[in-house]
């Protein structure tokens, strides 16, 4: 049995899709039944409960060989994943594939890229199997202003002229599943998952104008309007300046500007890349 934290979510959601076509069993720990009622339909056995309850996590740990624990970045997110690795552990889990991301590292101070860092740390020092995916920024990233270029020929996003060797979730959540299933060969091992490409926000314009036929322009959104926005969206200070610094990181320092053999290895195809990725989700930005 695999289990799968933020099995609604993006990276999740892949996950299952690939264990489920690869006949293996899966659960899912889900806050909203309603929201998991699809997953339930193809066979996931769910368990309802908040991440922070340590009793539903116990019962979704219960008879797990591997799990997948991925969480989205927030005040709590650090609390909740060394929580559940200590679970892991006393449940007897074969092994914990974590998702962490490319610019994690010790010297890095950012608070999202330490959080990883530090349940890497606590990984490595457990008794547990493990696999750590490192992805570089997800494509589908691109998906919230696809109403600014339907609209407006146009859109605005804080990276600046930094560049990023972006990857397809779908891809992502291939090769989760494929180190799952694969078990003890991915033991022990630290996948950096990119794109083929490295690209900046000017090609996701260029591509874009490609595929619609249209002159599209990207225009780079100073840091701090998109402070101001997103403390309109998003329910915490922590969250807000979490994702600013990665948008700062990006547009100003490089840091995700390189690219790995890794994904297509896994995969054993070309990952999807970005121009491939923009022509095949055109329709949204109303090709
Ligand atoms: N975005 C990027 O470019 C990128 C790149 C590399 C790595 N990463 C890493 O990817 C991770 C996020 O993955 P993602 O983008 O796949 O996540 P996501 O799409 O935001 O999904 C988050 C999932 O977690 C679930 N969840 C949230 N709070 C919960 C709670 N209290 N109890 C139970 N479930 C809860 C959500 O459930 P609901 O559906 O109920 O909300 C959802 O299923 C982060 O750690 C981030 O650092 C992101």
């Amino acid at each position: 049995m695999f289990l799968v934290t933020g099995a609604t979510g993006k990276t999740g959601g892949q996950t299952v899709k690939h264990l489920l076509a690869k006949g293996a069993p899966v659960r899912a720990i889900v806050r909203n039944e309603e929201k998991a009622a699809p997953l339930k339909e193809q066979g996931v056995e769910l368990v309802v409960g908040d991440i922070g309850d340590t009793d539903a996590v116990a019962k979704a740990l219960d008879g797990v060989d591997g799990v997948l624990l991925t969480l989205p970045n927030g005040p709590n997110q650090l609390d909740w994943e060394l929580g559940i690795l200590k679970q892991a552990e006393a449940a007897g889990v074969k092994h914990l594939v974590y998702m962490s991301s490319t610019e994690s590292n010790a010297d890095n101070p950012r608070r999202i890229p330490q959080v990883h860092w530090k349940v890497v740390e606590a990984i490595q020092a457990s008794s547990l199997n493990w696999t750590i995916m490192r992805p570089n920024f997800f494509m589908q990233g691109i998906f919230p202003f696809a109403g600014q270029v339907k609209a407006n020929d146009a859109f605005s996003f804080p990276a600046g002229d930094g560049t990023a060797s972006m990857c397809d979730v779908r891809d992502v959540g291939e090769v989760a599943a494929i180190i799952l299933t694969g078990g003890e060969t991915h033991y022990g091992k630290t996948y950096d998952l990119t794109g083929p490409d490295i690209v900046s926000f000017h090609d996701v314009a260029s591509l874009l104008s490609k595929a619609l036929g249209r002159d599209i322009t990207y225009k780079p959104m100073p840091l701090q309007a998109f402070h101001d926005y997103l403390a309109k969206v998003l329910k915490s200070d922590w969250h807000v300046e979490g994702v600013v610094e990665l948008m700062q990181e990006m547009s100003e320092e490089g840091g995700l500007d390189f690219t790995t053999d890794t994904m297509g290895e896994l995969l054993g195809r070309p990952p999807v890349s970005l121009a491939q990725f923009v022509e095949e989700h055109k329709a949204m930005y109303g090709a």
